[in-house]
């Protein structure tokens, strides 16, 4: 490789409970690191102290890895991404400030890149061997994490316009809290995910929220879960145990129903070619199998992005700063992370 001409991003991400590191060559993804914190799961969520704690012990050999995987040198680092925001202030702080002191010990520029963004642009991650096929703008993308919930028109790489959010909890939470009421361990969501293969969606109805607009909420939904198990509990103490495969089920195809029915509003409305989907959520089987159905039934090609790129990576920080080094859009050394980070 001619490391002189050659574009070389080293991506960070830090903003929430994964410390990850990621090298680009070209836009081509050479590595991507991703250390996932345990110490979270006897406290049944993410602790904000316990998460900037494992981010300082973790950064170091997970760039390290990062970058003896892609097997560059540091000194032909082009540019150093890192997530600014939005997420959790302690975590996102490890990131930028380790960040900005690599960028200034090896004398290149600094990339600041929202998280969310990144959630959108990771369908632009190209893998080596692997086909590339990236949505045409503009196009629609429901975005659905832990802590998020958006439905972005998606213009170019630097103009989201953002059509619709959660007023209350995002989908991820939405999965995690209710598995929380069920006993099952954190993060739920992958676990629902699982337990309902085997159960019936159609055996609970749970409430829906009426919103006007594009905007979701899931706090009504939670909070139905939790009166109707605290009622059939009463009935039956191992009501839980003896329905868990259905409840996951009912569960996981009510938020599905959410989630699809704006999406669907919005199509209506906004015409587009292609649709996305990007976010820890989208690696639910259910979300993936109603969204490819959707996208069908509007004459829409579905973009779903591979499981690796759905929950938090570097490798989405490392492209969206490829595109932003392309377009000379650097930060200075003063920047700092921004727990709260409009679109
Ligand atoms: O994007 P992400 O990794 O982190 C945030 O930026 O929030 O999303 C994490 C969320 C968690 O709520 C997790 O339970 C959920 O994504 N998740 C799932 C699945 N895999 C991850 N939810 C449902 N089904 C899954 N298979
Ligand atoms: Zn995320």
């Amino acid at each position: 490789m001619d490391q002189n001409s050659d574009i070389i991003i080293l991506g960070i991400e830090s903003s929430c409970d994964d410390t990850g590191a990621a090298v680009l060559l070209n836009g081509e993804l050479l590595s991507n690191v991703t250390y996932t914190q345990d110490v979270h799961k006897a406290w049944g969520g993410v602790v904000p102290e316990l998460a900037s704690r494992a981010h300082e012990a973790r950064i170091i050999p997970v760039v390290d890895a990062a970058i003896k995987n892609a097997k560059i040198t540091k000194q032909s680092i082009s540019a150093v991404a890192f997530t600014r925001g939005p997420g959790l202030p302690g975590s996102l702080m490890v990131g930028v400030s380790f960040a900005k002191s690599l960028a200034l010990a090896l004398h290149c520029p600094l990339i600041e890149v929202h998280h969310m963004q990144a959630h959108i642009l990771a369908h632009f991650i190209k893998t080596p061997g692997t086909e590339y096929d990236p949505p045409e703008f503009p196009f629609i993308c429901l975005t659905v994490s832990g802590g998020h919930t958006q439905i972005v028109k998606v213009h170019a790489f630097d103009r989201f316009e953002v059509l619709g959010g959660t007023i209350d909890d995002a989908a991820g939470e939405a999965f995690d809290k209710t598995a929380k009421i069920l006993g099952l361990p954190y993060p739920g969501g992958p676990l629902v995910d699982k337990l309902a293969q085997q159960g019936n969606p159609q055996a609970f109805r749970f409430a829906r929220p009426s919103i006007k607009g594009y905007d979701y909420s899931f706090s009504g939904f939670k909070t139905s879960v939790l009166y109707s198990l605290q009622k059939w509990q009463k009935e039956d103490p191992d009501f839980i145990t003896k329905h868990l495969n259905d409840l996951c089920a009912s569960i996981q195809f009510t938020i599905t129903e959410i989630l699809m029915d704006k999406l669907q509003q919005v199509l209506n409305v906004h015409r587009v070619k292609d649709i996305a989907l990007a976010g820890g959520v989208s690696a639910n089987s259910e979300v993936r199998r109603r969204f490819a159905e959707l996208a069908e039934q509007q004459g829409c090609c579905a973009h779903i992005p591979p499981f690796a790129y759905c929950t938090d990576n570097a490798a989405m920080i490392a492209v969206s700063g490829h595109f932003k080094y392309l377009a000379g859009d650097f930060s200075s050394q003063n920047i700092m992370a921004m727990a709260r980070m409009e679109m």
